[in-house]
C-alpha cells in the first residue's frame, strides 16, 4: 500500500480511537445484521474485549507497509478466529462490518478515498483465514 493510503489510514484511525466507545457495538451490529447466526459463536460475555480489537487496528495502520510483520498479524487473527469456530465464510464478513461502522462513525469524512483505503487494508488483514494452521 502506498503511503499517502497509509496517511490518510492513520488519520482517521486518530478520529475512529476518539469515538472508541462506538466502534465495536456498531461492528457487531452490522455482522450479526448481516448474518444472525454469527451471535452464536461468541462465548465471553457477548463481546471481544474492545482493547482488543483497537490494537490490532492499531498494528494493521501501522504494520502496512511491513508486509511480513503484517502477514504474522493476519495469521496470528485468523488462527485465533478459527480457533473460535468462525468459518472462512464467517471471516469474510468482517471488512463490510468494520467500513459500516467506520462509516457510522466518520460520517462524511468517511470519504471514498478513505474507504478505498480501508477496504484494501481490512482484505489484506482477513487474507490469511486459509493459510492459518
Ligand atoms: C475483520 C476484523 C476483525 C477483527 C479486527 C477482530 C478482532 C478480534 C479480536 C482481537 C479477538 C480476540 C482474539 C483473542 O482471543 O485473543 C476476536 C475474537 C473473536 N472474533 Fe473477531 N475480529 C474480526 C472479525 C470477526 C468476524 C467477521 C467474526 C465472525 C463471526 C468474528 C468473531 C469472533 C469470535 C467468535 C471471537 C471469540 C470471542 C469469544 O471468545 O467469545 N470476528 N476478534
Amino acid at each position: 500500500m502506498d503511503a499517502e493510503k497509509i496517511e490518510l489510514l492513520k488519520q482517521s484511525f486518530a478520529e475512529i480511537y476518539a469515538h472508541k466507545g462506538d466502534l465495536e457495538g456498531r461492528f457487531y451490529q452490522h455482522l450479526f445484521a448481516a448474518d444472525p447466526e454469527t451471535r452464536e459463536l461468541f462465548c465471553h460475555g457477548n463481546f471481544v474485549r474492545k482493547e482488543m480489537m483497537r490494537a490490532i487496528l492499531a498494528n494493521t495502520v501501522q504494520l502496512l507497509n511491513r508486509p511480513s510483520a503484517f502477514r504474522r498479524l493476519s495469521r496470528r487473527l485468523a488462527a485465533q478466529h478459527r480457533q473460535a469456530g468462525v468459518s472462512a465464510r464467517q471471516y469474510r464478513a468482517g471488512p463490510e462490518a468494520m467500513i459500516l461502522a467506520f462509516r457510522d462513525i466518520l460520517g462524511p469524512r468517511f470519504t471514498p478515498e478513505v474507504e478505498a483505503a480501508w477496504r484494501e487494508a481490512m482484505e489484506e488483514l482477513v487474507s490469511c483465514f486459509a493459510a492459518a494452521d
